[in-house]
């Protein structure tokens, strides 16, 4: 059976309900549309949210009035594009990106798009680098390696206000979430078995109010009480 994580959709949720959707409400920039087809040219993998993902997660910031927000995992900078539009002026985006191929397509994108003054983007693994993160933010949004979400979630947990909100892309792991783990190729297993840990660790956190969207490859998002 399975298994195609690679995915950054799932084709059950990907339906002309979405495209009805996303061409209905989405209001994506030109620039915006263009930064996956530039990095693509540029050999960067296909991997950054849907836009109907980003569209969620703009309307969420936009609900809770966010200010400061931390991403794990900017790549090419699609969704940090999202989340940096749902900021006020003088708001802030924390990008955490290890690769500096993609860091510099992203900085490059944040310039076109004028974004660039709402964006800080921190270059260095993400273990280290939220060290350098020592306030409360509004929301953190996390989106890198899956084996360390339960340690993003630590961090989260620590450092995202209450009524703010964590969240999570892949929370569908390319649609492989319900599968025994056992029952994948092995190359993908330690990365389901993070991501069924994680969204049960989420699930059964009191102090958490949480869901997953079903968007794209999921979107996991949890209110902090
Ligand atoms: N959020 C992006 C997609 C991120 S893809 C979007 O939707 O547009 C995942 C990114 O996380 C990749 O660029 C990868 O280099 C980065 N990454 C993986 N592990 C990391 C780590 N430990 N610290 C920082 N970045 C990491
Ligand atoms: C992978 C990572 C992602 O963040 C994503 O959206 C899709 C796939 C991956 O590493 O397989
Ligand atoms: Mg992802």
């Amino acid at each position: 059976m399975t298994s195609q994580p690679h995915r950054t959709f799932v084709p059950e949720v990907q339906s002309a309900l979405t495209q009805y959707t996303v061409e209905t409400f989405v209001h994506e920039w030109p620039l915006q549309a263009t930064i996956m087809a530039d990095a693509q040219n540029n050999g960067l993998p296909q991997i950054s949210l849907q836009p109907d993902e980003g569209w969620m997660i703009y309307f969420l910031l936009k609900s809770i009035h966010a200010k400061t927000v931390v991403e794990i995992g900017t790549l090419a900078g699609y969704s940090a594009s999202w989340i940096a539009r749902a900021l006020p002026d003088d708001g802030m985006l924390y990008t955490l990106e290890a690769n500096a191929k993609h860091a510099e397509i992203a900085q490059t994108n944040f310039e076109a798009l004028n974004l660039s003054h709402k964006i800080e983007l921190i270059v260095g693994n993400a273990h280290q680098t939220l060290g350098l993160l020592h306030d409360q933010y509004d929301a953190v949004f996390i989106d890198a390696d899956k084996e360390s979400y339960l340690n993003y979630l630590d961090w989260s947990l620590q450092h995202v206000r209450s009524g703010g909100l964590i969240m999570a892309h892949n929370a569908f792991r390319g649609g492989d979430i319900y599968h025994n783990p056992d029952d994948v190729d092995a190359i993908h297993r330690p990365a389901l078995i993070a991501m069924r840990e994680f969204n049960q660790r989420v699930a059964d956190n009191a102090r958490l109010v949480s869901t997953i969207l079903p968007a794209g490859d999921g979107l996991l998002v949890a209110l902090v009480e």
